[in-house]
């Protein structure tokens, strides 16, 4: 069985000494558990496949350390990031570097043209690599003491509910006796970060690939560019599937805006995450074995929420999952894309 530990520095250095002999680790970061291996490491970054069913051209994002010193204003200067990245982009446009001082660490992922030495695994073989500093003490101590990037994708097996606590991370890999995993707490951000492609940014701008806690306003404002689309062919991109982050359990999407029908087709033991009652709906609910569950309003709240309350959700074997179809607002963007495609890819057990 997967062992949970403590955060303590013995601790620590056990993950770090696995990451060294290149073994996969559990490891918390402010969005979602992740899945850690050393990116240098074809062979380390094979087993997070195997892990996660994941088909391999799927890239991963590689995850760094802060910078060492911090000048007097307790901030990183250009420099600091621009040497941080140098591994790993070809080019840093002044954009990127603007975004990593503004949200560094944290739940942002910045596409840039990859260096020569980044493995293809950890590409998907695409000429561009996604890097991000997560903003978690602990993910941070592992990888200074590291000293490495790791890949780090989120601790589920493809397709599945990200993970938000140690315990997640356990229950989705049962079956890795040797995995260690390192406990942080549940995460602050709750689901993934936001990730921004600048490959493109003197044509098109930059351009979101997965909305995320930080919004369009804040990377608009930060570089002064107005978000582009993405040209030509889209990239390969899990996160992207309109299936993904998925229960087993159907899962509707109501419009609490109106008087749906679609709620009033349900039958059996049905789980309602909402934000009004089935009295202010006038919806006929007798014929139903109905639980309410009250759905956050404040979108950072219904983010850090959402995968625990939808994992806790689908082991109760409910047989409809009902939650609200949420505003058209950049600040919903990041929960509204999650339950949009947990919807789509809902009710297949396997
Ligand atoms: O918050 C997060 O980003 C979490 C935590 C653990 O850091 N990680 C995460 O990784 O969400 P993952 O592998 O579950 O999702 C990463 C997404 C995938 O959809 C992948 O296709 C996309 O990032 N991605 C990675 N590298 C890319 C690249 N070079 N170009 C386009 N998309 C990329
Ligand atoms: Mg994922």
């Amino acid at each position: 069985m997967p062992q949970i530990l403590s955060p303590t520095p013995e601790h620590i250095q056990d993950l770090v000494d696995q990451l060294r002999v290149g073994q996969i680790v559990g490891l918390p970061t402010e969005t979602v558990y992740g899945l850690a291996a050393n990116a240098q490491s074809i062979e380390a970054v094979q087993k997070i496949f195997t892990a996660k069913g994941r088909p391999a051209d799927h890239p991963l994002i590689v995850h760094i350390a802060s910078p060492d010193s911090q000048s007097e204003n307790n901030s990183f200067g250009d420099q600091d990031w621009l040497d941080r990245l140098a591994p790993w982009a070809r080019e840093v446009p002044k954009c990127a570097v603007d975004l990593a001082k503004m949200f560094w660490p944290g739940p942002l992922t910045i596409i840039l043209p990859r260096a020569k030495g980044v493995l293809d695994i950890v590409t998907g073989g695409q000429q561009t690599v996604g890097i991000r500093c997560p903003n978690h003490p602990q993910a941070q101590e592992v990888l200074h003491a590291f000293g490495g990037g790791l890949a780090i994708p989120s601790a589920n097996r493809f397709g599945r509910i990200s993970p938000t606590t140690a315990q997640h991370v356990k229950d989705e890999f049962q079956t890795i006796s040797e995995l260690l995993i390192l406990d942080g707490g549940a995460c602050e951000v709750g689901i993934e970060s936001t990730i921004v492609d600048l490959t493109h940014w003197d044509s098109v701008g930059p351009v979101i690939l997965r909305p995320g806690a930080i919004t369009v306003e804040q990377i608009e404002s930060c570089t002064q560019m107005k978000l582009g689309q993405q040209p030509g062919q889209a990239i390969r991109f899990s996160g992207g599937l309109s299936a993904h982050y998925a229960p087993k359990t159907s899962l509707i999407l109501l419009d609490e805006s109106s008087q749906s029908n679609e709620f009033n087709q349900l039958t059996g033991r049905v789980a309602w995450a909402s934000w009004v009652t089935p009295g202010e709906l006038h919806l006929d609910v007798n014929k139903l074995e109905l639980t309410h569950y009250v759905f956050p309003k404040v979108p950072q709240e219904a983010a850090q929420k959402l995968y625990e309350l939808l994992r806790t959700l689908d082991a109760q074997k409910f047989d409809f999952l009902v939650f609200p179809k949420l505003p058209q607002t950049n600040q919903w963007a990041g929960v509204r894309d999650r339950l949009a495609r947990a919807a789509v890819g809902s009710g297949i057990d396997q």
